[in-house]
């Protein structure tokens, strides 16, 4: 009697540890359970696109994009003298409809505005369904499991802003010399040089992600619109013109000093694969990065202080990663 009481003891014990197991494992692998921690709001992001006169690029774009699981709704910036074409939103209605049979609803929106300028892209939704807000430039797409992923990064982050795109600023050493050599004290008082892409390369550092692809929290769109000084929005208003598509534009400088100045943290790059399907290549030609370092020096001035902090992290997929 002992032993066979011991026996379905151990069976029992043995059945209950299984249980238990399973459940966890099936925990981990139903995605919903996961979503299931996050208010609906936090559920999901919205695209806010900016585009101007290149609607081959802009249905490439929201065809990829309506395919991305966790999408809520796209938001057009639309900042043309003429409102979008009928053919035009019924073409995009149309892919919309198509890639998201699935069984979702994704919102497709146009933010139409009077005045063309380049603050445009951040004016405040009112009635944006989710805190989170992926901005992204028509022309260049990532894989949805990039954007994903990015996503994620930015829900363990909320505050900050989290982007595929890094760049710099340095202090210009010329103006260094002179801080050491004359007991300059103010630190403020530095020029910076804004830094592309090699920059960042070559030291590994940056201080900045671009809106061109980056997340962030909805709240900044209201910041920037209400709280951006005013010789900012005007110098950018003013500077950036969509002369011949070419982005000799800062809005997106100041959207990362914004973030800055309000968590006085650095933003988060992400690993992301990009495909850029406008080919300007204007970021190469000369003149650009004393444009863009002239509007990093007008900004100082404009907040007062530099507000961007450096850093070298890189969020990665640690599923794609082989070796630790
Ligand atoms: C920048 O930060 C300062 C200090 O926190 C704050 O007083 C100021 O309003 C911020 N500026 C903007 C434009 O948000």
């Amino acid at each position: 009697m002992k032993v066979k009481l011991l026996l379905c003891c151990c069976i029992g014990f043995t059945l209950i540890v299984l249980a238990s197991r399973a459940s966890d494992f099936m925990g981990w692998t139903s995605h919903t359970t996961a979503l299931e921690r996050f208010s609906d709001s936090r559920k999901g992001y919205s695209i806010v696109m900016n585009t101007w006169k290149r609607y081959d690029l802009l249905k490439q774009s929201i065809s990829h994009y309506s395919r991305c699981p966790r999408l809520d709704s796209i938001h057009i910036v639309w900042s043309e003298p003429s409102p979008p074409s009928d053919s035009l939103r019924k073409f995009l209605d149309h892919i919309v409809h198509l890639n998201t049979r699935d069984g979702r609803q994704v919102e497709l929106k146009y933010d139409i505005n009077k005045e063309d300028s380049l603050n445009n892209r951040f004016k405040e939704i009112k009635d944006l369904r989710t805190d989170a807000v992926f901005s992204i430039d028509d022309d260049v797409i990532f894989p949805c499991s990039s954007v994903e992923f990015a996503f994620d990064v930015w829900q363990s982050a909320s505050d900050t802003m989290v982007g595929f795109v890094p760049r710099m600023h340095r202090i210009d050493p010329v103006c260094l010399n002179l801080y050491i050599f004359s007991s300059f004290r103010e630190s403020d008082k530095n020029h910076y040089i804004y830094g592309g892409w090699w920059s960042v390369w070559w030291t590994g550092t940056y201080s900045m992600v671009l809106s061109k692809a980056a997340f962030f929290h909805k709240k900044y769109l209201s910041l920037y619109t209400n709280e951006m000084p005013a010789s900012i929005k005007e110098f950018i208003t003013r500077t950036g013109l969509h002369l011949l598509h070419v982005h000799l534009n800062c809005e997106d400088i100041a959207m990362s000093f914004l973030v800055a100045n309000a968590t006085g943290a650095p933003p988060i790059w992400v690993e992301g694969k990009i495909f850029e399907i406008g080919s300007t290549g204007i970021s190469t030609l000369g003149g650009h990065t004393e444009k863009r370092t002239n509007c990093v020096d007008r900004f100082v001035a404009g907040f007062g202080r530099m507000p961007l902090v450096p850093t070298s992290v890189k969020a990665v997929d640690s599923r794609n990663i082989w070796f630790w």
